[in-house]
């Protein structure tokens, strides 16, 4: 047997199922270049019958994607398959993926029209005849075809045995078993897959595929279990997305392969440094965000915050790390600063910001520290270089804002007039400006006499609610230097103006 495992991409069709979804064919070829850089076997571009916008689809994506088969996929009905035979006719490598339901509860439900038979014997019998023009329909158009062989997880094992046969004696060369409720569980699906190894007499001349789907959480667990057993194709989309809980995600399925090589003992051609682009690119397309604790894609898939976790990882990385973030597209693992993550971690994060201190001054420091992280989620590399000032290098105030007025709408010239104390001095002034903010910060500039740059301005909410304190981080740069002032306020422009002042006091702290 191969000990090399296809992967089959479906985020174009069964991906695209997901509710509230609907891609044009443009961003389906957007998407389909970005799975050939992935380089996955084969892509499920569309289901060519279902509409005009998805035969397109499927015609765009064959006509321009070179490196993966091509895939449509149509039920065992001749027009379904002509559609799918006229959409994938510029396609290098095109599929026909064909099939009919299984289970007793597909047959008498969806096939429950007398003209199938009355029995459910008679309606097994007249599936499988189905089964058997549909595949040799598709072998006309090509000679790559699959067969699915829906809800095959809960489907009696003898007529699933009897159907593969039937549709690999037409010319199935690839036959997919679809747990298509998400019903099985993985010791049982992967003993599905290895009877089917035993008990379908023309198994050798087929490729065996595995189809999970979600709802139980148990898609990817499933897909591996059928791998143990002896399947060497995977269907699933990227990060898991689909019908109802979604399908199997290509992206854990791919890694655990790679990183338990040592168990499954099979290799997947994926370049695996494309996930996190692929990621982001099929989330923002479809508009469904990735979960920071997704596996693998996550946004903290790679992130440490406990202490104990954080010590651990900086000592050596295996000790908290079971594949490396660069292999699957992140730049790098990252140490999120909260209350939990200990001074070994606040020094390591210190000492890459350039500050070596000594003991006490870190012991001052990481009190401050734990006071801000327990009020914020995470600290910033910003808070840190601010409570180093406070603490550690504290900045005389020169300036000092004791009163900030604005004048602004949608029809008047933003105008501010502001009250600094100079070295004890009272001083006044006012300015006009782009919009308030600048307003503000020209008024100051005037009544400090400073004419530094505002180079970088970035506001954040540290709460949340349209009485969210604002948090303001300036970069001011006067004299070749350059400095960061910090503001938080709920009113964005006093914080802006804060931040100014801040920024101005260290300028005159190095000129003093
Ligand atoms: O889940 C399923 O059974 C499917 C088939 C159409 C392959 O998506
Ligand atoms: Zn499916």
């Amino acid at each position: 047997m191969s000990d090399k495992v296809a992967i089959f991409d479906t985020t174009l069709r069964d991906g695209e199922q997901a509710a509230g979804t609907r891609l044009g064919s443009r961003e389906k070829l957007t998407i389909a270049r970005q799975l050939a850089r992935l380089n996955v076997d084969i892509i499920e571009a569309g289901y060519p019958a279902s509409s005009p916008e998805d035969f397109v689809a499927v015609q765009l994506i064959s006509t321009e994607i070179e490196g993966p088969a091509i895939c449509a996929l149509s039920r065992a009905v001749a027009s379904d398959i002509e559609a799918c035979g006229k959409a994938l006719a510029k396609a290098k490598r095109p599929r026909i993926h064909t099939g009919i339901g299984v289970s007793d509860i597909h047959i008498m439900g969806k096939f429950r029209d007398e003209k199938y038979g009355t029995t459910l014997e008679e309606k097994r019998a007249t599936l499988v005849q189905m089964a058997i023009d549909a595949v040799r329909l598709a072998r006309s158009y090509t000679d790559d075809v699959e067969f699915y062989a829906e809800d095959a997880g809960r489907a009696e094992p003898a007529y699933l045995f009897e159907m593969l046969q039937a549709a690999i004696g037409a010319g199935a060369t690839v036959v997919n078993i679809p747990d298509t409720t998400g019903y099985t569980v993985p010791e049982q699906f992967g003993a599905l897959i290895r009877s089917i190894t035993e008990n379908v007499p023309n198994i050798s001349r087929s490729t065996i595929s595995v189809h999970c789907h979600d709802d139980l959480g148990l898609a990817v667990a499933n897909s591996l279990a059928g791998v143990a057993n002896g399947a060497r194709q995977v269907e699933g989309t990227i990060n898991g997305v689909g019908e109802r809980a979604g399908n199997a995600a290509l992206e854990e399925v791919v890694m655990a392969i790679r990183t338990r090589g040592d168990y499954f003992r099979v290799v997947t051609g994926i370049n695996t440094t494309e996930f996190c682009r692929t990621s982001r690119l099929v989330a923002d397309m479809l508009g469904m965000a990735v979960p920071p604790n997704k596996a693998v894609v996550g946004g903290n898939a790679f992130s440490h915050s406990s202490g104990i976790h954080v010590d651990g990882f900086l000592k050596q990385r295996e000790t908290y790390e079971i594949m490396r973030p660069e292999d699957v597209g992140f730049s790098d693992s990252r140490v999120v600063l909260t209350a939990r993550t200990g001074r070994h971690g606040l020094r390591d994060r210190l000492e890459k910001l350039g500050y070596a201190l000594s003991q006490g001054e870190l012991d001052l420091t990481y009190q401050r520290f734990l006071r801000l992280a327990d009020k914020k989620q995470e600290v910033f590399d910003e808070d840190l270089v601010a409570i180093l000032h406070d603490e550690i290098h504290p900045v005389p105030e020169t300036y000092q804002l004791e009163y900030l007025h604005i004048y602004s709408g949608t029809s008047a010239i933003p105008t501010a007039t502001v009250r600094l104390r100079v070295r004890g001095d009272l001083r006044e002034g006012a300015a006009v400006g782009d919009g308030p903010v600048d307003a503000a910060c020209k008024a100051i500039s005037q009544v400090a006499g400073s004419s530094a740059n505002l180079v970088r301005y970035e506001i954040r909410a540290v709460t949340s609610g349209t009485e969210a304190m604002g948090e303001v981080t300036v970069n001011l740069e006067a004299a070749g230097r350059r400095v960061m002032g910090r503001g938080a306020s709920t009113d964005v422009i006093e914080a802006s103006a804060r931040a100014f002042v801040d920024g101005l006091n260290k300028l005159a702290g190095f000129a003093g």
